[in-house]
């Protein structure tokens, strides 16, 4: 047992009673580097319950002092960047460099969070009936802001820690407690981040962490009358999640396939290295990576070349090494990839190097001359394999990003910034970035995703707001 991480609730560290627990396999190793327990529906319903009633006095503490928690736990977790670091490296073979950068980024958020909680929360609004037809100034109408309760948080396997605190700290400055679902692979980073909240001496329940198998507690979680929002970023699951979930307000921050446009008169040295990093940076594992380029067939030669010298830099190994590109997180999303590449190869497409895999490594691979009748014209690979469509003019371009069933972002590369403009009002995606790859960051950006990509809105601002519910008390003067 002494080797399972314990799950945290009502303010300590337990052991399940299932007897249970899950393995968190190394993507690299593929061997088994730790576990977790397996809770089960008896714990989750114990952990929602303490996190209800720490709820209530937390709501009633000082906004300050729930900012200055929050900054206290931002200082804790620059102290721990290296054991949190290391377990993102073991868990999700992040290249060491990027897992720290994701703790030290972390942190960032949850101080940005507890100041800009200060600012929005501590601000309500004032209004007056006169305004409206037929009214007297009889009315004084005075709004604030306030929480909606047990808030659930379910992070991606590729941000397991800063997907994780992009929810609990709008969650907690906003006077709501938290009951974070981590995902397996990233579960003891989420857990050692969690001991983070612990070390910070928030009051006992209002955060727990419970582990296990989500055919087991998925469901029970997320349609459990003791929550009242929910904030999920993943993939297809969510789609089953807001079908299923009860009248609780939904953020989700699904899948993409966000497109780079490439236009004749762009810097192609900018738009081909913007290729390879928004292509390859955490082997294509993140829901902004580029995942189609369309490129202009009278350019297309040049950017190829261009993009493929950059490629053949890339190093491929172990995250330990600081790879570029290493073991992607599962067997299972390797051989969905490879089905990917299979598939192009079929029908015709043009590999512009050797595929190659070795476990759940696979070498970083462009598709040039992609045509729509591939799957991967349309499918989110989550992997190093990048399809160029070549395309004869930009309303092609915009016709081929509109018809997919995601809307997360997009990017145009050109100097003619009117055109641009005109290009990304044109694309129904949540985000556009003119001369640059998409990304989420800064964190206090809007991040959103149109159809499958998602609902709501993300970004400290915004979460902060979604957390929350308005709240009038109306004076009536005789
Ligand atoms: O995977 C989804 C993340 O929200 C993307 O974040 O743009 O910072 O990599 P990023």
């Amino acid at each position: 047992e002494n080797d399972v991480f314990k799950y945290y609730s009502n303010g300590e560290w337990k052991v399940s009673n299932s007897g249970k627990c899950v393995p968190v396999i190394n993507p690299t190793t593929r061997k088994t580097q730790y576990k977790v327990q397996a809770c089960n529906q008896e714990e989750v319903d114990n952990v929602i319950e303490s996190a209800r009633i720490a709820q209530k006095s937390w709501a009633k503490t000082p906004l300050w002092k729930r900012a200055e928690l929050l900054h206290k736990v931002a200082a804790i977790l620059k102290q721990h960047t290296k054991p949190i670091a290391d377990c993102l490296v073991k868990e999700i073979a992040k290249p060491a460099k990027d897992a720290l950068t994701e703790v030290v980024r972390s942190g960032d958020l949850v101080s940005y969070c507890a100041e800009e909680g200060i600012r929005v929360l501590g601000r309500g609004n004032y209004l007056v009936s006169d305004s409206f037809p037929g009214n007297e100034r009889t009315k004084y109408c005075l709004t604030s802001k306030i929480p909606l309760g047990v808030v659930l948080a379910i992070p991606p396997f590729n941000y397991p820690v800063n997907l994780a605190v992009s929810k609990i700290a709008p969650a907690l400055i906003a006077g709501n407690s938290l009951v974070l679902k981590p995902p397996t692979q990233g579960a003891v980073a989420a857990l050692h981040m969690m001991h983070c909240f612990h070390l910070a001496g928030f009051p006992k329940g209002l955060i727990s962490c419970v582990t296990g198998k989500g055919s087991e507690i998925g469901d029970f979680l997320t349609m459990h009358p003791g929550i009242n929002c929910i904030s999920f970023t993943g993939g297809d699951t969510g789609i089953a999640i807001s079908k299923k979930a009860g009248m609780v307000p939904l953020q989700m921050e699904l899948g993409g396939k966000d497109a780079c446009i490439i236009l004749e008169d762009s810097d192609l040295d900018l738009a081909a290295s913007n290729i390879v990093k928004g292509g390859f940076s955490y082997s294509g594992q993140r829901c902004t990576a580029v995942k189609v380029v369309l490129v202009i067939e009278s350019i297309a030669d040049t950017l190829v070349k261009k993009v493929n010298e950059k490629i053949e830099k890339l190093t491929v190994g172990p995250p330990e090494d600081n790879c570029d590109i290493t073991p992607v997180v599962t067997e299972c999303s390797a051989n969905f990839i490879e089905s990917l590449v299979m598939d192009a190869k079929q029908k015709g497409a043009k590999f512009c190097q050797e595929y190659r895999r070795e476990g759940n490594l696979i070498w970083p691979l462009l598709l040039d001359c992609v045509r729509s009748d591939m799957r991967i014209a349309w499918e989110e690979p989550f992997g190093p394999v990048l399809p160029v469509i070549r395309i004869d003019s930009v309303e092609e371009a915009i016709r081929h990003c509109n018809a997919s069933n995601f809307g997360l972002q997009g990017c145009i590369f050109t100097k003619d910034i009117n055109k641009a403009i005109l290009i990304s009002d044109a694309m129904e995606m949540g985000t556009v970035q003119i001369n640059s790859a998409p990304a989420r960051g800064p964190d206090h950006f809007p991040f959103q995703g149109l159809k499958d990509s998602g609902i709501g809105s993300q970004g400290i601002t915004n979460s902060i707001n979604m957390m929350t519910k308005v709240k009038s008390t109306v004076i009536n003067l005789p």
